[in-house]
């Protein structure tokens, strides 16, 4: 049904754009067209099975066309047959004993556990890189690749002409940790392990972000016509001279009893690497035995992966309770009878939101298994229902508010359950304070979370701008703290007058505004007048500002409440506006110049180019009028905006000459992450 909807309207737009483009004799307007594909994007979005690269979606620059490349593997990118045993790695080593019917020789390796990749070289150069996919074609995401430093671009010593070189990208832990602990503070979902967050970040439009979450990569296999040697391991150790990262966990094994020896090892030694893996892969080391071999339809025959188990314990599930955190959103979590899992003793478990409770299907009293595969946090991942002899009430996801009482809200497409009582609940006031007063935002020494729950306690503060109000007798008064204390509260508070106007943005403590979106819209509207004014389209319009990020500002600043906070910061002497030297530091090349782009480039993304043009003090607008400076024109321009163009006679500028435009380095950014 929908597939037939899908492919109705692509031969319908199709038409329509022939009609347009070769006929000039368009049988529908402009809108009419627009939201006929709208809805096909929307439909493409929610069925990505019915993906078409030749879809009319594909060729218009619109802002939802995400979409990297789709590029065939001229060697299908196999997976492995996994085994969990040592029995099964002894069957394997048998059918290659019986299929070979000579010596043969094992190389091991760590199963690295992220994403796998494939890398095209021709001439000692990165020409492509490419997801595994589907294994037969997956996304080109070279530009992406090529910010993962331990990939080398150009490679030394004595490379074939041309070959492929398959290895998998990861996320480190200590990368993956940190990361998560941002996303935490910005209450913004987790990922659940490092190899999520490595194929998460590959995927992202913007390489500047991908470059700053310090990828890694290991290669594991060589493809090509003229390889440097006939055994595995020699083409592994060439690859190594050529200047890529090829693991040293690699061990030729002549009997089983070696192979057993190494996954012993690494099944304790691993955790003290810096990268997730999740099993050993056995590899026939001659290139021509691995021919002799073969395939099977889905895996190599010359190959297989031992999974390491997961280490997991059983345990009662006592009670859930809720955390209440700074922006609402609330987390169930689960009390268990302490029990010991690698090396740690387990008392909780995030049960993440209600989907995962009622999948679950848990009940309170229920011997549940705790897990911790690749994550940090353990989870439930199953209930011994044979275990249930008298079943417990059935775990619901609450209401109401376990702090305020306040009915919970759920946001459409979203997980999570929120309490909307921000200005009264709480845990909600006294997180804003802490996040307010924390490092990164106003950096107010003297105020810790005890403090605050203490001053909140007593009254003294119930919003952001208290802070300021905040006089030396009331504080010293209060047991526990004193005068000393008091003229350190004061003196940060002072201090904190000259943090500048991109943090204050941030302390603000908006839902979805991390660090780097508060420097992103303090640069695009510059004061704070500005930032309140702003509407959803001029909000959407800056780059790498998603409708999420903008209706959560606009709603702030609908918020009289929020106003007033703000109009009592600004009258405390908070910096309200950019500082006149990040002004000046800014470009000037299209300073007061408004500018719509339209169309695919292929010289840097489109929210490259939107930072370009606001990193030299122009503005992006979402559509074309009257006051419109020029259009950034690419390949394939939206119809709809080419005609108003044309007639209101906007001048378009094609890629290369909007590079000399703003030719003093347009990438070199101050604030990059
Ligand atoms: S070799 C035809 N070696 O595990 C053999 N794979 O299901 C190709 N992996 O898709 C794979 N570490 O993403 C190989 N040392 C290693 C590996 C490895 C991790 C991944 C790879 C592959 C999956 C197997």
């Amino acid at each position: 049904m929908i597939k037939e909807q899908i492919e109705s309207l692509r031969r319908e737009l199709e038409q329509h754009n022939y009609n347009y483009y070769v006929l000039s004799a368009p049988t529908i307007t402009d809108f009419e067209f627009d939201a006929r594909l709208r809805q096909l994007q929307e439909l493409e979005a929610a069925h990505p099975e019915f993906f078409d690269p030749n879809s009319p979606t594909q060729r218009v620059g619109s802002d939802s066309v995400s979409g990297f490349k789709q590029v065939s593997h001229v060697y299908p990118m196999l997976s492995l047959g996994n085994t969990y045993s040592e029995g099964e790695v002894q069957d394997f080593y048998e059918r290659v004993r019986k299929g070979l019917n000579e010596d043969f020789e094992l190389v091991c390796e760590l199963k690295y556990d992220g994403t796998s990749i494939s890398l095209t070289y021709e001439d000692g150069v990165l020409v492509r890189a490419v997801t595994r996919g589907d294994g037969d074609k997956g996304d080109d995401v070279t530009t992406n690749v090529k910010t993962i430093r331990s990939i080398p671009l150009r490679l030394h010593g004595d490379y074939p002409a041309s070959f492929e070189i398959r290895g998998e990208i990861l996320m480190p832990w200590s990368v993956f940790d940190e990361l998560n602990r941002e996303r935490e503070e910005q209450e913004e979902p987790l990922f659940v392990n490092p190899r999520n967050a490595a194929s998460g970040t590959l995927k992202l439009q913007n390489s500047k972000v991908v470059a700053s979450r310090k990828l890694d990569a290991y290669l594991y296999y060589v493809l090509g016509e003229n390889l440097p040697s006939d055994l595995h391991s020699g083409n592994l150790a060439a690859a190594h001279s050529w200047g890529f990262k090829i693991s040293e966990a690699i061990k030729i094994c002549k009997s089983l009893s070696e192979v057993t020896e190494f996954i012993n090892y690494w099944d304790i030694e691993r955790k003290n690497l810096p990268v997730a893996t999740d099993g050993i892969v056995l590899k026939v080391n001659s290139i021509p035995q691995q021919r002799a071999l073969g395939y099977t339809a889905k895996s190599p025959r010359w190959a297989i992966a031992y999974k390491f188990q997961a280490e997991k314990a059983l345990t009662r599930l006592n009670s859930v309770s809720y955390q209440v955190g700074r922006t609402g959103a609330v987390t169930p979590v689960a009390n268990l009878d302490p029990v010991q899992l690698s090396g740690t003793t387990v008392k909780r478990a995030s049960l993440h939101n209600a989907d995962i409770i009622e999948g679950l299907d848990l009940h309170i009293g229920d011997m549940v298994f705790v897990e911790k595969g690749g994550e940090i946090i353990p989870k439930i991942t199953a209930v011994d229902k044979d275990a249930r002899f008298m079943i417990g009430d059935k775990v619901k996801f609450i209401k109401n508010c376990p702090e305020c009482g306040t009915a919970l809200v759920r946001f459409e497409g979203e997980a999570a359950h929120y309490c909307p009582n921000e200005n009264a609940c709480p845990p909600q006031i006294k997180g804003k304070m802490e996040h307010f007063v924390s490092r990164k935002a106003m950096n107010i020494d003297g105020l810790g979370s005890e403090t605050i729950n203490l001053l909140y306690q007593n009254s003294l503060l119930h919003n952001i701008a208290d802070i300021y109000a905040l006089k030396i007798p009331d504080l010293s008064r209060l047991e526990r703290l004193g005068t000393k204390s008091a003229y350190n509260i004061q003196a940060g508070c002072e201090k904190s007058k000259e943090v500048p106007f991109e943090r204050v943005v941030f302390a603000l403590g908006i839902r979805f505004v991390g660090e780097t979106i508060a420097k992103k819209l303090a640069y695009a509207f510059k004061t704070i007048e500005a930032l309140e004014q702003a509407t959803f389209d001029e909000l959407v319009a800056v780059a790498e500002i998603g409708e999420r990020i903008a209706q959560s500002v606009v709603l702030y600043f609908n918020d009289p409440l929020n106003i007033e906070t703000v109009n009592r910061l600004k009258s405390v002497g908070l910096q309200m506006s950019l500082s006149e030297e990040k002004l000046q530091a800014h470009g000037t090349a299209l300073s007061g110049l408004s500018i719509v782009i339209s169309g695919t480039f292929s010289h840097h993304s489109r929210d490259e180019y939107k930072a370009m043009i606001e990193r030299n003090g122009g503005k992006n607008v979402g559509s074309v009028s009257s006051k419109t400076s020029f259009i950034l024109a690419g390949e394939n321009m939206g119809p709809e905006k080419l005609k108003k163009a044309e007639s209101l006679g906007v001048k378009l500028v094609d890629e290369d000459t909007f590079l000399e435009m703003v030719k003093a380095e347009p990438l070199s950014d101050e604030d990059g992450e």
